[in-house]
């Protein structure tokens, strides 16, 4: 799903966004004069626009004057989502300097007071980046990209005082506490099968084996949600909304 802006851009502001290429626009943006590019991959679109219908009301209940930590930012989707909610505060963690540089460009089209940062960094390296824990912490669409899970959700319990929003994916069918790696056929341009550090591994969980995670990083989940059954299939996603245990 498009994110809309009510910003209108100037000339360069449109030449600078058509020279970000589409691969970085993991999340579309509408402004009130021109759209950003769409990423080659359209099924992202439905995807996208499924994750935001299901959160959009927790980050929007839960940010407002907070300093939030976006994990797997993307380009920023999210983290715009927060900044516009009300956030005091945005620190998005991501991997792929592109979309980095791609969130930059949004974030500095809002002239928000939210102050909003982008870290090329590693997830699983967070407990080395910030002293601070943060009120919020977003992880949507990110847990089953990492191949030691529990070990980053133990980060991300020292980082969180509030709040920790998270989705996933999840096994189907789906009974017990269990996870499978399934390493993916790569594109028959790139050949071959690919490797875990190639990025085309994913987790899928359990619902039991989520909760059992989470409890393990030090959370109590107040809410979960699910697409509808016969939606799951096509988006096998597992919402929570988390407090830390006290
Ligand atoms: C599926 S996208 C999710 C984006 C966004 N949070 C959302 O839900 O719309 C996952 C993003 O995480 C990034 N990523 C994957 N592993 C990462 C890691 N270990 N550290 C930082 N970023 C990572 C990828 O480059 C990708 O942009």
């Amino acid at each position: 799903m498009a994110v809309r802006l009510d910003i209108e851009l100037t000339e360069s502001e449109k030449a600078a966004m058509a020279a970000i290429p589409s691969t970085s626009w993991f999340t579309q943006f509408i402004y009130r004069n021109a759209e950003s590019p769409i990423h080659p991959n359209r099924k992202l679109a439905e995807n996208n626009e499924m994750k935001q219908a299901m959160v959009s009301d927790w980050v929007t209940e839960s940010v407002k004057g907070k300093r939030v930590l976006d994990l797997f930012s993307a380009n920023g989707g999210f983290s715009i989502m927060a900044a516009l909610a009300g956030a005091k505060e945005v620190v998005g963690v991501e991997f792929s300097e592109e979309r980095i540089k791609c969130a930059q460009f949004i974030a500095s089209t809002l002239k928000s007071d939210c102050k909003i940062e982008f870290i090329h960094g590693d997830v699983y390296q967070i407990e080395n980046y910030f002293d601070e824990p943060f009120d919020v912490v977003l992880c949507l669409g990110g847990l089953y990209h990492i191949a030691d899970p529990a070990f980053v959700l133990r980060q991300i319990g020292g980082l969180t005082k509030e709040r920790l929003l998270m989705q996933t994916s999840q096994v189907l069918p789906i009974p017990g506490n269990w996870a499978k790696f399934i390493v993916r056929r790569q594109d028959k341009t790139q050949g071959g099968m690919t490797s875990i550090r190639g990025g085309y591994g994913t987790w899928f969980y359990s619902p039991g084996c989520l909760r059992e995670l989470l409890l393990h990083g030090g959370f109590d989940i107040v809410e979960e949600r699910q697409p509808s059954i016969l939606k799951r299939q096509r988006f096998p996603w597992f919402f929570a909304s988390c407090e830390p245990l006290t």
